[in-house]
């Protein structure tokens, strides 16, 4: 869920006015962000990316990940977490999610093999991995650990902000997000050797702009540089955030106070991680059966998380066919250095995740919803549950005007 208003149109404008659109040496919008939201995380470092791929890729190079290396990412994120991975050079290891939807520390721990060096878990859907377990797990293993916040702007795993309890954090600003500059991302980390090489890996050229640290050995890389454009809305995207998150995790509670007697029906509230302090851009439902979930959203316009694409191992076609990269001397499947990886995938392999997925329903959440929209939504959950579980037809169950869901969840504060 994002919002945007004057205030990032008269940023932006100003920017473009000044001609100061390069963020080094005349901007000073990505230093600004930069600083800010380093401060807002609790880390000592935030490298702003064109994109949230570029920032997890450039977080893998940072801590030194590459050929030889198998790193485990769960079964249901964007298709870029894995993607990330094989432009590193390294084999990504897909294991499965558990009720949360989030990577299971369980099925973690079992797939750790001799060439595993690090685990990606996906804040999915800004929903809290089970950070205590998998860190607990990572330390035994002597594993890296990178979060994937990028569906997680603005969110905390028991108080502690996304992206910050890891070794390294990657964020995304696309458009989808809780913040975005249209496209964007970028990574948070406490360490300041890897905080150049992952700014070396985001721009090859950096020390050129900000002065060369000899400390570090810079290498070659592609540009993933951010502007001044992106800085100057980001800037005010940031003061934005905590009110909408506020909202979102209000309205969540709501709803699913609002439905807690339904409990009795069938309906229950998927398993949260750290529920008072995600996102909240979702209130999720493990429904009993697919079919369950299938009559579910048929009646009340929601999500069901295992039909949403690209969001699901079964979808990434490259990865799946081992089409690593480009050329074929640089695809990671085919190199001398990853022999010893697992490299093998099928759309099988994961089928308790896909249960999960097909049976998990979810419900966004909008920070502009009035306590009117909520009751309604709160009343419709209600009667879809009925008609579902208790065999109620429509007339009966008295179904409300139902707002379509919005597949950006774009939302502007200004008048055309
Ligand atoms: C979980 C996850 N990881 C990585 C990415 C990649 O971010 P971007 O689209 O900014 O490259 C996304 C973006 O949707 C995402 O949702």
């Amino acid at each position: 869920m994002y919002v945007v208003g004057q205030e990032e149109i008269d940023a932006i404008a100003e920017v473009l006015r000044s001609g100061a659109l390069f963020r080094y040496g005349v901007g000073g919008e990505c230093d600004r962000f930069e600083e800010r939201y380093a401060r807002y995380l609790g880390c000592k470092h935030f490298a702003l990316a064109a994109s949230g791929s570029n920032a997890l890729a450039a977080a893998m190079i940072g801590v030194g990940l590459g050929p030889g290396d198998e790193i485990i990412i769960p079964a249901h994120t964007y298709m870029a977490t894995a993607t990330s991975v094989l432009a590193v050079g390294a084999i990504p290891v897909i294991v499965d999610i558990d009720e949360t939807i989030t990577l299971d520390p369980a099925a973690f721990e079992a797939a750790i093999g001799p060439r595993t060096k690090a685990v990606v878990p996906v804040h999915m859907w800004g929903a809290a991995c089970d950070m205590a377990a998998i860190m607990e797990i990572a330390t035994r293993h002597n594993l890296i650990v990178i979060e994937d916040a990028c569906q997680g702007v603005g969110g905390s795993y028991e108080g502690r902000k996304f992206g910050t309890i890891g070794h390294i954090g990657a964020f995304s600003f696309n458009y989808y997000k809780n913040m975005t500059s249209g496209e964007g991302g970028g990574v948070s980390v406490n360490d300041g050797a890897v905080a150049e090489r992952v700014r070396c890996a985001i721009d090859p050229c950096h020390f050129y702009w900000h002065g060369r640290n000899d400390a570090v050995q810079p290498f070659a890389g592609n540009g993933a540089r951010a502007s001044e454009l992106m800085g100057a809305m980001l800037n005010v995207q940031l003061d934005r955030l905590d009110g909408m998150i506020a909202a979102m995790r209000a309205e969540k509670k709501a709803i699913l106070a609002g439905v807690a007697p339904l409990d009795n029906l069938g309906l229950r509230p998927a398993p949260m991680n750290s529920p008072d302090h995600d996102c909240s851009t979702q209130v999720m439902f493990t429904l009993p059966s697919a079919a369950a979930a299938d009559q579910f959203v048929k009646i009340f316009p929601a999500v069901i998380a295992g039909k949403t694409g690209r969001h699901t191992y079964t979808e990434w076609d490259q990865v799946l066919m081992g089409a690593g990269a480009a050329h074929p001397q640089m695809n990671p499947y085919r190199m001398p250095a990853n022999a010893e990886c697992r490299r093998s995938y099928s759309k099988d392999m994961c089928v308790r995740s896909l249960g999960i997925l097909n049976r998990t329903v979810m419900v966004p959440t909008n920070p502009r919803h009035s306590r009117q929209d909520i009751d309604d939504i709160i009343h419709n959950i209600g009667a879809a549950a009925r008609i579902v579980f208790a065999g109620l037809s429509r007339e009966e169950a008295e179904l409300r005007s139902l707002q379509p869901v919005d597949a950006q969840k774009f939302d502007m504060k200004v008048d055309a």
